[in-house]
């Protein structure tokens, strides 16, 4: 069968295989395919159990695989075929050189552009959906136009704005596409071919496009004001926990107010993820390079307040459980960075654990999705911990209960039972804010929300 265009997908993470699967099943009159420089990735996308959990893309991906998507290991032939090459890498902090810690590490970027340049024997545009620094399209660019006259290419950025756990939801009905170019013929004309792929399933007013660099710009500024928000909320969170007033209340209250809004105002353990972090970070790195130091100050902030929020939740349990968890033994309840994904990439819940151990307390962990990225993220900790995948086994005989991941199966747990089969007294630390407190307390836990009055039995 002739497809009209040729799709190609460079880098099958989390975004790359949920992004090219959506836009398969909109569009089956394009071929997509997805390739990586990981080759058991690419078995595992090809098989039963796919490399990452996302409720929903399992149904997708089987539709739509073998007819107009494809999961290949070889990265030239995709290459050469395509007219569209989406550039899905990933984009880490560097750890290394100038800007270790800081500034993101372009290499797998760069490395994509090269081989682009390498294998291409047509035209191509190219689509920045990786999240990169501003500018970061002049350096591919100049890597593009550095041989072979007769291929042209064009660039474009268009950012993805999917949250993991509601992906599918994300890409099948988002708030806006963003679409950056050039404004030459060229670059307009580029940009028109990538909004008509979205237009197959979006209406035009959601597809919204600008210049180049404000679209690179606007993902990280995307991402800092997300994280700010979170940030802004835990601060608060301090606060009520020293005056008795209630976050919650508080959230709600702020959030009416329509100029302000009420998502992402749920105080919490604090953000994690493989994002915010990473992009704060570079956002930073970008505003010193400029000799912006004020506002790199004001953003690196927010870094310092989610940093704060998990060292105050294991010295509140430390304060609380009488100055000592040596030897104590804790429940993790949930090591994914938020619920409905296995991804365990910066998650508070590893932070807090390390501290946990370095207090010397037993840690029992339990997860739904995540406990195998767990047992990869913690091989190398020191101390005595364990891997449980039943949350009544994990919680046996502990002393306290941590709430790391807002799993919606931590609502509803019989917690008579698990206070029953629990030293005493019983803590509960609810990093999540999810628990009925008040049952909780009626129990006989000792219950520590995050924001609200404390609720203890003596
Ligand atoms: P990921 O690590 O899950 O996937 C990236 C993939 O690229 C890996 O499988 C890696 O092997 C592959 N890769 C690297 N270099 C390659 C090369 N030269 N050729 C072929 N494959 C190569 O990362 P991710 O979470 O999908 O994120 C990708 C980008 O999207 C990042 O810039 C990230 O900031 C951004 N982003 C991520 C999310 C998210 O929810 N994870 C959301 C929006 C944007
Ligand atoms: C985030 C953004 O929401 C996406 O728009 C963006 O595309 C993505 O980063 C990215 O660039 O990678 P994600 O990290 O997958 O998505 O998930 P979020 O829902 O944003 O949650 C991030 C963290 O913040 C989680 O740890 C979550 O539990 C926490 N969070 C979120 C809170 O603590 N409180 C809230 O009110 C919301």
């Amino acid at each position: 069968m002739k497809f009209e265009k040729e799709i190609l997908c460079i880098g099958a993470g989390y975004v790359g295989g949920p992004t090219m699967a959506m836009i398969a099943s909109k569009c089956p009159q394009y071929r997509v395919t997805v390739v990586d420089i990981i080759p058991e990735k690419i078995d595992q996308w090809n098989s039963a159990d796919l490399p990452i959990y996302e409720p929903g893309l399992d149904k997708i991906v089987k539709q739509a695989r073998g007819k107009n998507l494809f999961f290949s290991k070889d990265i030239g032939a995709g290459i050469k075929a395509a007219d569209i090459v989406f550039v899905s890498v990933n984009t880490p902090t560097k750890t290394f050189g100038a800007g270790a810690g800081m500034a993101a590490d372009l290499q797998y970027v760069e490395k994509t552009a090269r081989q682009i340049l390498e294998y291409s024997e047509s035209s191509k545009i190219v689509v920045e959906k990786s999240t990169i620094p501003v500018r970061t399209a002049q350096a591919i660019k100049r890597i593009l136009v550095s041989d072979k006259s007769d291929v042209h290419f064009e660039v474009l950025s268009n950012p993805e704005f999917l949250a993991e756990g509601t992906a599918m939801r994300d890409l099948e009905n988002p708030d806006r596409v963003l679409i950056g170019s050039q404004e030459t013929d060229s670059g307009l004309k580029a940009r028109n071919e990538l909004v008509e792929i979205y237009a197959n399933w979006l209406p035009k007013d959601k597809i919204i496009t600008s210049n180049i660099w404000s679209s690179e710009l606007s993902k990280l500024v995307a991402n800092a004001f997300l994280a700010q928000r979170i940030s802004s909320i835990n601060a608060v969170s301090s606060l009520c926990e020293e005056t008795d007033a209630d976050v919650g209340e508080v959230a709600r209250a702020v959030g009416l107010d329509s100029r302000i809004g009420s998502k992402f105002l749920q105080a919490s353990i604090g953000f994690g993820g493989s994002c915010f972090q990473k992009d704060l970070l570079n956002l930073v790195y970008l505003y010193c390079h400029y000799g912006l130091n004020e506002e790199a100050d004001y953003w690196e902030g927010v870094l310092k307040i989610n940093e704060n929020q998990m060292d105050r939740f294991v010295k509140n349990m430390l304060r609380n459980m009488f100055n000592t968890l040596a030897g104590k033994r804790v429940c993790v309840f949930g090591f994914a960075f938020k619920a409905n994904t296995g991804d365990t990439r910066n998650t508070p819940s590893l932070t807090v654990v390390e501290k946990l151990l370095a207090e010397q307390a037993e840690v029992a962990i339990t997860d739904p999705k995540a406990l195998d990225n767990a047992a990869r993220d913690l091989k190398d900790a020191k101390g005595n911990y364990e891997l449980i995948s039943d949350p009544y086994e994990a919680a046996g005989g502990c002393h306290a209960i941590a709430i790391m991941t807002e799993w919606e199966l931590y609502r509803d747990l019989d917690y008579q039972k698990i206070f029953d089969s629990m030293q005493k007294p019983a803590f509960i630390f609810d990093g999540r804010n999810i628990v009925d407190h008040d049952k909780l307390f009626e129990i006989g836990f000792n219950v520590f929300p995050i924001g609200k009055p404390k609720k203890v039995h003596f």
